[in-house]
């Protein structure tokens, strides 16, 4: 091999490596942002899950109502699998990225323990409601995932509507729930990401908007008690209820 060859062999390698580091490091910013959706909208399915199980969990009548975590996760699974195509029960073929896939079977995991935690109670006859509910799913089992991960996972709402003072919005938040509530699309599965390089974060908003069922608690009358004991707030349909966040560092 001549000198010059082997000169211009190593320069090829080394041009393919920063090439091949350039590359990756455009990728990981691009799979950072779908982690976060892929959380966010992994979030949201258990707390719908919950949801369409309300009719279930709150009934009086019944005592034991098999709605134990296993189930759930089923239900999650086929759900999750009907919004994003992914099947999380078997996350290592997923093509998804690598970095979201031990997050994602964690945020099942943490689901379930929130089921869990509330068998006792849902399965007691006699009382209808039992603190069971999409919100509380969802506060509690991102406040479970962030502790584990150190990921920023919550479920925030407007000022207007905040229940929980733990969910306070932060400015970013507010200003993209802003720029929701006054878009018309109102389409659910609009995510808002953005990349702060400031800050070296990435964030992920996933919109809620109230449905009728929401509204047994969120509508009006506008300061009557609801079966959770809160105040309502008098929310429309349609009415952007709130959003979950995410915040994901970037290396
Ligand atoms: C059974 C009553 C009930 C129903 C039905 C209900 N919520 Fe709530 N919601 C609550 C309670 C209670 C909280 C406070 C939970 C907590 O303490 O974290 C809450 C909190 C929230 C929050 C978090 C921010 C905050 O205020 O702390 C959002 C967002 C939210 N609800 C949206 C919805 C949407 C969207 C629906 C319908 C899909 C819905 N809720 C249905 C009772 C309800």
């Amino acid at each position: 091999m001549s000198r010059l060859s082997l000169r211009g062999w190593i320069v090829m390698v080394i041009w393919c490596i920063g090439l091949s580091a350039g590359v990756a490091y455009a990728n990981s910013e691009m799979e950072i942002v779908e982690t976060g959706r892929l959380l966010a909208t992994l979030l949201d399915t258990g707390r719908v899950t919950v949801g369409l199980n309300q009719g279930l969990l709150n009934d009086p009548s019944k005592g034991d109502k098999g709605f134990t975590p296993e189930v759930f996760e089923t239900q999650l699974v086929a759900l999750y699998k009907k919004r994003r195509g992914i099947d999380v029960s078997n996350i290592q073929d997923a093509p998804i990225p690598e970095m979201a896939k031990p997050l994602l079977a964690r945020l099942v995991e943490e689901s379930k323990k929130t089921v869990a935690s509330y068998q006792t109670v849902i399965n007691l006859k006699g009382v209808k409601y039992k603190g069971l509910i999409p919100a509380t799913f969802g506060t509690e089992t991102a406040k479970r995932f962030q502790n584990w991960s150190h990921v920023y996972l919550k479920q925030t709402a407007p000022d207007h509507f905040l229940r929980n003072p733990k969910n306070k919005a932060d400015a970013f938040e507010k200003n993209a729930m802003q720029s929701f509530a006054t878009t018309d699309t109102h389409d659910p599965k609009a995510i808002f990401s953005q990349t702060i390089p400031e800050e070296k974060t990435v964030r992920v908003m996933l919109p809620l908007y109230y449905d009728p069922a929401c509204l047994n608690c969120h509508g009006g009358p506008k300061g009557e008690r609801d079966i959770s004991g809160y105040r309502k707030e008098g929310g429309k349909e349609g009415d952007l209820a709130g959003a979950i966040s995410v915040k994901l560092p970037l290396p």
